[in-house]
């Protein structure tokens, strides 16, 4: 099968023939119908997330069921699934206390001995991404990465809630308790915040305001439910957030990823308030805060990691959201490519001309 294949950081992935095994135990083959671009998998060809060369990335993906492994009973040849990062034991303590988004298993691939899930032309092992690998024609998965979902649900659409709008929309229903009314600020309108703008909209927020440094984000942003739109290039955001909620919001949703727009989130955060972070900063840099002005105002701030999944009742739900209309997932997709443009998405990214972008397989 066609993969694109990461085999130096800051490099182009290179579209290669490679080999997928059959399904062990408890794993599940796919033909991947679907997959989304997400910044996560830049960061990793960028080096500030972790995970080295030779490997496939691709970690938002929709597909078809092929085959399944011995002992799996989740799923049939032919069910519709999306993938998810957050695979999960079931049986850990945070698995059985309701936060299986935090599974310490979910970095584990096959059992330490066993042979690579994929291989390149010559045989050398290829490492799998997240349990998934999307960029790639077929997907060879723990059934525990994976939710079966409606035969009516556009899979391209459906691949999104593989993980940007699941980080997003459940960052705003799952990891906090937004209340109607509340004033809310995204910043960074990529997929992750525009799915996080959405998830204000739908809990009742009041003020929804879109923050970014690309103004032509703010037409979307506005036809997905946000009230107001700051452009970060033009003045001090903070003061521009200060000024439309009359000394701070709520909520602040930092969805990028840098160190000063994490500042940024926790200046415009009011008294009381509470910053999400949802965006990765690179590993190896801090971020300077003024801890007093937590104390003093009682500020909050929290981590989100994957929406605080618990994907296979989450995602379902999603999908109805979709298809009632309160989730605009068609909104979000500014193009459809095949796998070989992949790397122009990727400089396309880079430059902040698009929303999301999906690979569509044949
Ligand atoms: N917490 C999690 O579990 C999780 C899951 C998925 C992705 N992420 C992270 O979320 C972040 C966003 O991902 P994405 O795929 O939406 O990215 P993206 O590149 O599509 O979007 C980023 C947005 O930020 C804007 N931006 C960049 N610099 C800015 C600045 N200085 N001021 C204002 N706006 C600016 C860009 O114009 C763009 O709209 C990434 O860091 C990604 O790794 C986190
Ligand atoms: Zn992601
Ligand atoms: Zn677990």
């Amino acid at each position: 099968m066609k993969a694109a294949v990461m085999r130096a950081n800051n490099a182009p992935l290179e579209l290669e023939e490679v080999t997928i095994d059959a399904p062990g135990p408890g794993e599940v083959l796919l033909k991947t119908a679907a997959s989304g671009i997400c910044h996560s998998d830049l960061h990793v060809i960028e080096g500030s997330l972790p995970m080295p060369p030779p490997c496939i990335l691709g970690h938002e993906p929709a597909g078809i069921v092929e085959a399944v492994g011995e002992g799996v009973t989740d799923f049939a040849e032919g069910d519709h699934v999306i993938g998810c990062l957050s695979s999960f034991c079931g049986t850990c303590r945070f698995c059985t206390a309701g936060r299986p988004y935090l599974c310490p298993t979910q970095y584990e691939g096959r059992p330490l001995g066993s042979q690579a899930r994929l291989k390149d032309a010559s045989g050398a092992d290829l490492l799998q991404f997240a349990n998934l690998s999307s960029f790639a024609e077929k997907m060879l998965c723990p059934e525990r990465s994976l939710v079966k979902i409606r035969d009516d649900m556009p899979l391209d659409r459906a691949a999104l809630i593989g993980c940007g709008v699941t980080t997003g929309l459940g960052a705003a229903l799952n990891t906090v308790n937004i209340r109607a009314g509340d004033s809310v600020v995204i910043i960074g309108c990529g997929g992750v915040g525009l799915a996080a703008l959405q998830g204000a909209r739908i809990t009742g927020a009041g003020k929804i305001i879109a923050v970014d440094a690309q103004p032509w984000k703010f037409d979307v942003a506005r036809k997905l439910g946000a009230t107001d739109c700051v452009d970060a290039t033009d003045g001090d955001p903070v003061a521009a957030v200060q000024e439309l909620t009359g000394g701070g919001a709520n909520y602040v949703f930092e969805c990028i990823g840098l160190v000063p727009t994490v500042q940024q989130a926790v200046a415009m955060t009011g008294r009381g308030g509470t910053t999400v972070l949802v965006g990765v900063v690179p590993i190896t840099e801090m971020v300077p805060i003024a801890a007093a002005d937590l104390t003093l105002q009682e500020k909050n701030v929290t981590g989100s990691y994957m929406g605080s999944n618990r994907f296979r009742f989450d995602m379902p739900n999603y999908v109805e959201f979709y298809l009632d209309g309160r989730l605009k997932l068609d909104e979000m997709i500014s193009s459809r490519i095949a796998l070989d443009g992949i790397n122009d998405a990727f400089e396309s990214m880079k430059k902040g001309e698009v929303a999301r972008q999906v690979i569509v397989f044949d």
